[in-house]
């Protein structure tokens, strides 16, 4: 194991031993290829470069309690990458291969799980990229999945601790008929301007979209859904626009077995003002408990209990987290024990 400390880890790129590669040629997925190359050989035309024909996932290798190393729901990741793949024309890569090269990611790097208590995780970030070269704008004929291994701590600053956040109303992240479904790398470098101007000056922990055709309809945080609490009910947005988040779905689930109402609808802004507690939700941001929405353009400012985690939040937080490191019976069968 790794001298590492690992309870300071930022949300950052750390460099481990190993990734995985696998190739698409003639038509094909080739077989896995283990490799300490940090960097890729790739065409000046590659189709990724010019017409963003990208898309990545992001998950978590967690070290229990019992010592035994867990990741969180790497099927649903598979899914939604071919779903991302199907998105912008990339072959889909097979579920038992992604599977296979998970694991085997966290096994080539186990040195760097960090330790249970640190509270910190193996982020596992797989990609797939166009290489083909191309010109005219159409989809590659070659493509280059990896999939690299960093450890990390907290996403947002101080982890569970609740942070304000800022609605843009300059941009768009993305269109109700356009990309903001799948996780193509487009919607992020669409979002990286709103984010710059959110953060400056440190106020505020991200940037916030409001729907893009109405500006009336709340979609979601720039990398996490959004989830708010009110009369025991747990309501988090409906919309063609945000990404399906595998987080968002679990908390759903355990909201139900703590006896929480559950309503995925669309959530208006001024509906805000009504929330009793508030947060965002994703691999990297786990739970992030929201103090403060502002609404700049408007002067409207969102205020969610006293500035501290609220109790439903507290509890979603607990179980989610309980279920990740084995604390918590894994009563819906959500990981995938790694030999280590
Ligand atoms: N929304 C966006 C834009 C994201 O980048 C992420 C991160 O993956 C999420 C939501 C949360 O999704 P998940 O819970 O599957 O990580
Ligand atoms: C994740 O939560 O896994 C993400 O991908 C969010 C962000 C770092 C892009």
């Amino acid at each position: 194991m790794q001298n590492i400390d690992w309870g300071s880890l930022p949300f950052g790129y750390y460099p481990t031993n190993y990734n995985v590669r696998c190739y698409y040629r003639n038509g094909e997925w080739g077989e896995l290829e283990y490799c300490s190359e940090t960097t890729i050989n790739i065409h000046m035309a590659a189709t990724c470069l010019h017409y963003g024909q990208e898309a990545f996932e992001g998950l978590k290798a967690h070290r229990g309690v019992d010592g035994k190393v867990r990741i969180f729901r790497l099927d649903e990741n598979a899914k939604r990458l071919q779903s991302s793949c199907d998105g912008i024309c990339m072959p889909r890569f097979p579920m038992e291969k992604f599977e296979e090269a998970m694991i085997k990611c966290v096994q080539l790097n186990k040195d760097f799980i960090p330790t249970y208590e640190s509270g910190a995780s193996l982020y596992l970030r797989p990609l797939i990229i166009g290489t083909g070269a191309r010109v005219g704008v159409k989809p590659a004929d070659e493509y280059l999945f990896i999939v690299f291994a960093t450890p990390v701590g907290p996403y947002f600053k101080g982890g569970f601790q609740a942070n304000p956040y800022v609605i843009t109303r300059k941009y768009d992240r993305s269109a109700p008929l356009g990309t903001g479904i799948y996780k193509v790398g487009g919607n992020y470098a669409a979002s990286l301007r709103a984010h710059v101007e959110a953060c400056h000056g440190g106020q505020y922990a991200c940037e916030f979209y409001l729907d893009a055709k109405e500006k009336k309809y709340i979609d979601e945080a720039g990398a996490a859904n959004f989830f708010a609490v009110k009369d025991n009910t747990y309501i988090t947005p409906q919309s063609t626009s945000i990404l399906p988040s595998i987080t968002n779905k679990s908390l759903m689930q355990i909201a139900e077995t703590l006896g929480m109402k559950v309503e995925r609808r669309p959530v208006a802004e001024e509906e805000l003002s009504t929330f009793e507690e508030a947060g965002a939700c994703g691999t990297a941001a786990v739970i992030s408990p929201i103090s403060r929405i502002d609404d700049p353009e408007t002067g409207k400012s969102y205020q969610f209990g006293d500035g501290t985690p609220g109790p439903w939040s507290r509890k979603l937080y607990k179980k989610l987290r309980g279920i990740q490191t084995g604390l918590e019976k894994d009563e819906f069968g959500w990981n995938t024990i790694v030999e280590i």
